[in-house]
């Protein structure tokens, strides 16, 4: 079995009858809402999914998992998610598939979070997989220059046809190639006071628990978060 969809199967044993579980985007997430939906189909599992991305609800809605927004919640019981990078000391990095402005919304309003990557997402120190930034068009030229100067090597996500890629909400993504980042929680607070920027993906301690798939099963890593 692909690690990919052995760890999503693993996560979806997290999910209970009752619960409100976010449904996390990408081809990692994407075997545990299939394996959620085989519940709900086979097992009569009774829950509400809470979607991060089109992507994610589309799946959804085809599998039958009953739905409804963040805001229409009073609170989310359990999200799970994939990761592009996870360090030693359980900080992250996401938004490889242009979903972390949802992502972290309904995973800063969960009561726990689970991350579920193959082992080749966790690394000593994050930055080898480029950043995400996600701007508003207007003024993002002038956010691409900044960055520019500061040495970040900035490049505009683009679709598969080359056009700028419009994310979700609206906004364009400026993918940073920061090699090592050496102190995450400075370089988050200083994009988080950037004009123009809605979010980045610096997801920092957010995550309770990650699932790494090896070849000879799944291993399940307790964060102190
Ligand atoms: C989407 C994300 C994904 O969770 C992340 O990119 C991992 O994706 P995959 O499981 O396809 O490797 O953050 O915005």
């Amino acid at each position: 079995m692909e690690l990919k969809q052995m760890v999503g199967i693993e996560a979806a044993k997290y999910v209970k009858d009752g619960m409100v579980v976010g449904l996390g985007t990408g081809s990692t997430a994407k075997f545990m809402v299939d394996e959620i939906g085989r519940r709900v189909n086979e097992e009569g599992l009774s829950i509400i999914g809470v979607t991060t991305s089109k992507n994610t609800e589309k799946q959804a809605l085809e599998l039958g998992i009953p739905l409804k927004s963040i805001d229409e919640v009073t609170a989310v019981d359990v999200t799970i998610d994939g990761a592009d990078e996870i360090s030693r000391d359980f900080q992250g990095i996401k938004g490889g598939g242009a979903a972390l402005l949802f992502e972290k919304i309904v995973a800063t309003y969960s009561k726990k979070c689970i991350w579920i990557v193959d082992e080749s997402k966790m690394v000593e120190k994050l930055g080898a997989f480029p950043l995400p930034v996600e701007v508003m068009p207007y003024g993002s030229q002038q956010l691409f220059h900044l960055f520019e100067e500061k040495g970040y090597a900035p490049s505009f996500r683009k679709t598969e046809t080359g056009e700028m890629l419009v994310t979700d909400g609206g906004h364009y993504i400026i993918d940073l190639q920061l090699d090592v980042i050496e102190d995450p929680r400075t370089l988050g607070k200083y994009l988080d006071e950037l004009v123009g920027v809605v979010e980045h993906g610096l997801f920092l301690d957010m995550v309770n628990l990650v699932i790494v798939g090896h070849e000879n099963g799944p291993e399940t890593l307790t964060s102190p978060y």
